[in-house]
């Protein structure tokens, strides 16, 4: 198994380019579904899950070509409505195939995806929203069964926000009988860059980026050629990252405007941010201060940030309180940190990290995507020799990291 080998204890110098975001990458692809006509989605980062969605949408028979950045998906024959277990447990938005699927063709089969490392992550607010929209659901076998005629257009309310289930709903709206409007609906950029998406493709969705999304259903959606936005919390990586182990790097095609939480918290940590249109420079001379924070739906603090900001204040001056509110269980990579020398106690979803002046590099195992990115941004300022062990997991959502740091001045290689 893969292994990233870290020399902590350099300053990053330079430019970053910044990929397409995984997290709106992964619902537009699926987006492809809706049409016969090809979609084609510039600025597709290559990832690991990417390349799980391309196998399970090609598994239903989408046409699916790489060019380039970019991928070409053409779903004018899909004839097996169905996203299998094997899939959905690697990768749990699978379950944004269910919204298309049954909008478009009347049936789908979509597996529960069951538990993960982050906490219990029910779905039932896509089976509640869809069976507003008039489908018939039932659960067989561990699979959701889904079947409608035409979907009709509603009035939904979901118990909470959830990023996934505004996007299946909002997909599944555009082809319903009428008007959907999806209250408490998620506000994230990737929900937007969805509906950018959608309506490029035909669909008339408004007020996405707002907690009301109103969708008028058409009869038919057409191809499109769209460009995925940047991806705000590889970006975030990399500044936490900066920030930690000081330096001064620039990076492009990035979308500052997605971040503004992050960069707060940056500057309260005594970094210096500087914001332009699609780039962000950041300037970080001294040992960083402890910030507190707490983490809930855009526009506040994004739970994918959590870990690499607990890292953060594992070396920073004074005392940080972290308050994970989005997922139970999300802090497993505070034992890891704990073993690089970080003072870390865990109270319910509270952690209150003491700041040390140094870290001290060891192996230690990645658990989450998230979670590794936080083992990462400890291991370019713990002394010596860190060693991350199951690195799958960064392999899932940052495209060619160990590249993109070393080029920055990182001591930084992956080992098979
Ligand atoms: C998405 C992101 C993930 C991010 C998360 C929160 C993608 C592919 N993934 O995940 O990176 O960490 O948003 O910003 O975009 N919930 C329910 N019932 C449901 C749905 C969700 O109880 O039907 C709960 C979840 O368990 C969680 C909370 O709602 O506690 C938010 O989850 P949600 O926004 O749905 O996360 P994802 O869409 O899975």
């Amino acid at each position: 198994m893969d292994k990233l080998v870290l020399q902590g204890g350099l300053r990053l110098r330079g430019e970053i380019p910044i990929s397409g975001a995984k997290n709106a990458a992964l619902p537009i692809l699926c987006a492809s579904l809706l049409a016969a006509d090809a979609l084609e989605v510039d600025n597709v980062p290559a990832l690991h899950d990417v390349a799980t969605m391309q196998r399970l949408l090609a598994q239903m028979g989408v046409k699916v070509a790489r060019d380039g950045g970019g991928l070409r998906l053409e779903a004018s024959q899909v004839d097996r409505l169905e996203a299998p277990y094997d899939l959905v447990k690697t990768m749990r938005a699978s379950i944004l195939v269910l919204g298309p699927m049954v909008a478009r063709f009347g049936t789908a089969r979509v597996s529960l995806p069951g538990g993960c490392a982050i906490g219990a992550r029910p779905v039932d607010q896509h089976i509640k929203g869809l069976q507003a929209l008039g489908a018939d659901i039932r659960i067989e076998h561990g699979y959701i069964v889904a079947t409608a005629r035409r979907l009709k257009g509603t009035r939904i309310v979901t118990d909470l926000v959830t990023v996934t289930g505004t996007e299946n709903l909002m997909m599944a709206a555009t082809l319903a009988e009428g008007e959907t409007v999806i209250e408490n609906a998620a506000r994230e950029p990737e929900v937007v860059d969805l509906a950018n998406c959608l309506n490029a493709m035909g669909a008339r969705v408004n007020g996405a980026g707002t907690d009301r999304i109103v969708v008028r259903g058409v009869e038919r959606l057409h191809g499109a050629r769209f460009r995925v936005m940047a991806d705000r919390v590889e970006t975030g990586t990399f500044l936490t990252a900066v920030a930690a182990a000081g330096g001064d790097v620039v990076l492009t095609h990035a979308q500052p405007d997605t971040l503004e939480a992050v960069i707060d918290k940056l500057g309260e940590s005594g970094a210096r941010v500087e914001v332009h249109t699609d780039r962000i420079r950041i300037v970080a001379r001294r040992r960083p201060r402890a910030v507190n924070l707490r983490t809930a739906p855009y526009p506040a603090f994004p739970t994918d940030m959590q870990a690499q900001f607990m890292a953060l204040n594992a070396i920073a001056e004074g005392t940080g309180v972290v308050t994970e509110t989005i997922f139970e269980n999300r802090f497993m990579h505070a034992q890891e940190l704990m073993r690089l020398g970080a003072r870390i106690e865990i109270e319910g979803n509270t952690a209150v990290v003491k700041g040390v002046r140094n870290l001290t590099g060891a192996t230690v195992m990645a658990t989450d995507l998230r979670a590794s990115a936080s083992l990462v941004v400890a291991g370019l300022v713990a002394d010596g020799e860190t060693v991350i062990d199951r690195i799958y997991h960064l392999d899932r959502g940052y495209e060619a990291l160990e590249a993109k740091l070393s080029a920055v001045g990182a001591r930084i290689e992956r080992r098979r």
